[in-house]
């Protein structure tokens, strides 16, 4: 192609993404964080500006890092930024790593005390959502997993709700299916498996609907988009066992865990199938980010009444209460970013 052409090009290029970027200028920058941002990259803290790795990064070309999300909630009347489950989320960070063979240069103790630095550094006093990305950084082409550099960094942005979670939301039964452990493990948050769950949100969204249901390669109800799935039927709750191809939800455990020791309700891990979807009395979904997300409709099926159940309700009062730290006994859930919190329990 003559030099002139291939210029031309490149201008009409740039012109047209530099349209899009103004068109959809708010739409793009929701969950990016504010320039004050700091993040950790591979030992050092950092402004967000200055955080940048290579576009010849394995991780950038072949999806293999491993990363985490992780909640802080900013409660106004005790002045303290509480971040949700943090040892747990770095325990499941380094299954993660193992999996993915990628070496962590920090202890669990040593990940944590970082996240809370850049929390402090970012002076977040709002709902905040932690970023920790561990990744094979070598800049070289090349589909492996041994012999490559490992890099780490962490980064926060302010995050408020990313689905509804007072109404019932309305999905589908994904056409896309989970990947398999033998295939890319649930069970590890791997940036490339991510792949999967962006196929089924944005078909989920494009028909209409606000989150997906993704089945397993067996045909078995897995979770939504990037969070697991609870039902109730005839007053017990039913959540995919961990061997059905899907992540292993810290919010998940803690729901199991309050159902069974505040609401006295027998919780049960067993296989699902699809039409039992459509047949229960409540749904919901849950997870870091999701937090709680009651289901009103599957396939155009009215779950229970179409309103938010009793049992969900009841667990959304409970959970929102505690990641807040207005519950002394789930306490122990929360790690305070900024010195003594000011009317903590
Ligand atoms: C695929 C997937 N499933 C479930 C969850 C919920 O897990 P957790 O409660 O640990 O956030 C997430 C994310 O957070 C996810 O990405």
């Amino acid at each position: 192609m003559p030099g002139g052409g291939a210029k031309e090009l490149i201008r009409e290029g740039a012109r047209n993404m530099a349209k899009q970027l103004t068109r959809e200028a708010s739409l793009l920058r929701k969950g990016a964080a504010p320039t004050s941002a700091w993040a950790f990259l591979n030992g050092e803290f950092v402004p967000i500006a200055d955080a940048k790795i290579s576009v010849m990064t394995h991780a950038f070309n072949y999806g293999t890092g491993i990363f985490e999300g992780i909640r802080a909630y900013w409660n106004p009347q005790h002045e303290q930024l509480y971040v949700l489950h943090l040892h747990d989320h770095f325990e499941r960070f380094r299954q993660s790593a193992r999996i993915m063979r990628i070496t962590l240069p920090y202890s669990v103790d040593q990940l944590c005390d970082v996240t809370l630095e850049v929390l402090r550094r970012s002076s977040y006093h709002e709902d905040s959502y932690v970023r920790p990305i561990a990744y094979k950084a070598s800049p070289l082409i090349g589909v492996r997993l041994h012999d490559l550099e490992d890099g780490l960094t962490i980064f926060a942005v302010p995050q408020g709700k990313y689905i509804e979670t007072e109404r019932g939301i309305s999905c589908c039964v994904s056409s896309w299916r989970r990947t398999d452990d033998n295939a890319i493990p649930a069970r590890g948050k791997i940036t490339g498996s991510y792949v999967n769950a962006a196929l089924a949100k944005s078909d989920a969204h494009e028909a209409g609907y606000e989150e997906a249901i993704v089945l397993d390669q067996q045909g078995h109800v897995s979770e939504g988009s990037a969070m697991n799935l609870f039902l109730a039927r005839n007053g017990v709750l039913v959540t995919p066992p961990i061997t059905d191809n899907i992540l292993e939800g810290i919010t998940r455990r803690s729901l199991i865990q309050m159902a069974r020791d505040e609401l006295r309700v027998e919780v049960v891990e067993r296989t699902i199938d699809r039409t039992e979807l459509y047949v229960a009395d409540e749904i919901f979904l849950c997870g870091t980010g999701a937090q709680i997300s009651p289901v009103a409709e599957i396939d155009h099926r009215t779950i229970g009444d179409g309103k938010v159940g009793g049992l969900t309700q009841q667990l959304s009062r409970l959970y929102f209460a505690a990641v807040r730290g207005e519950s002394p006994k789930y306490r122990d859930w929360l790690t305070p970013v900024y010195g003594r919190a000011k009317a903590a329990a």
